[in-house]
């Protein structure tokens, strides 16, 4: 018989007035109950971003939390990937032996929300700190429900029914606004890469609240729109979305594993001076068409 095993209470604890919040009470090296489990995803849900602190994970149980929330996926990036264990993406500026970097260096280093650029974005990525700098490299997360809320009924009005272009290769070959130095993408990356078109406007299919849902990472220009005019929109949009109103800064801590909502969020990476290590894991779970 499987006898479900007993955990404490878990704790929420908001980490700002605008978004983020903290679960305190859990260890997810140990099973997780069914309960628990609830709790955790419905925090996640309230807050946008979930932090839980001091995760000691292999990536065997960094993956088989994040299974928990759906199908994960596989990046494009294939070099960057955790040996034996493709679910896991690197991020880091360690390098193998040989001199070839281990995972993305400055990955993230822009507004966005991961892989836009997919006909189903992921729903969220849950990123563990396995080596931190002691100063820089914090993460700072935007609040799209409430960048939405905010706009003025006349630009809901005009975007309500428009979509965006968002591309990966667009990104790398500087046309985004974030612009270049990404790296480089092969031919046959490329080739699994075509731009997906999403309503600039999303209604997240778990909260059911509205996101705005375009960023300067990879949207690159508005659907049926003139070059100049949709990047002007894009441009008054993003402007406004990345206000400091809308933001939490996330300091991490070693072993902090945080589950942000792609749906819902941004994230900007921040720097950190290179001679210190900064080694992260991302594993990504799918999403939905955004409607
Ligand atoms: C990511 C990302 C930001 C960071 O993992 O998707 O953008 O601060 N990371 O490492
Ligand atoms: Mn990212």
């Amino acid at each position: 018989m499987n006898v479900p095993i007993a955990t404490p209470p878990l704790t929420v604890r908001p980490l700002s007035p605008v978004m983020g919040a903290e679960a305190i009470g859990v260890d997810l090296s140990r099973p997780l109950d069914e309960a628990t489990f609830q709790a955790i995803h419905r925090a996640f849900l309230d807050a946008s971003v979930l932090v839980l602190r001091d995760q000691r994970l292999t990536p065997e149980q960094h993956v088989a939390f994040s299974k928990r929330f759906g199908p994960l996926s596989i990046h494009v990036k294939d070099e960057f990937l955790y040996p034996g264990i493709p679910e896991i993406l690197i991020l880091s500026n360690r390098k193998h032996p040989d001199g070839r970097p281990m995972g993305f260096e400055d990955a993230g280093r822009y507004w966005h929300t991961d892989m836009s650029y997919v006909e189903e974005p992921p729903l969220g990525s849950l990123l563990h700190a396995v080596e931190i700098p002691p100063v820089g490299g914090d993460t700072i997360f935007c609040n799209m429900y409430l960048a939405y809320d905010a706009l003025p009924d006349a630009m809901k009005a005009r975007i309500a029914s428009l979509r965006g272009v968002h591309s990966f290769v667009a990104s790398f070959e500087g046309k985004t606004k974030a612009g270049a130095s990404r790296g480089t993408l092969t031919d046959e990356q490329k080739k699994k890469l075509t731009d997906a078109v999403h309503p600039m406007v999303r209604t997240h299919p778990e909260t059911g609240r509205k996101a705005l849902y375009v960023n300067p990472g990879f949207t690159y220009k508005v659907e049926g729109m003139g070059e100049a005019e949709g990047l002007a929109l894009l441009e008054e949009l993003f402007a406004h979305s990345t206000q400091d109103r809308f933001l939490y800064r996330h300091v991490w801590q070693p072993h902090d594993l945080v589950f942000w909502d792609n749906r819902c969020a941004m994230h900007h990476a921040t720097t950190y001076e290179p001679r210190y290590i900064r080694h992260m894991q991302r594993t990504t779970v799918k999403g939905d068409r955004p409607v």
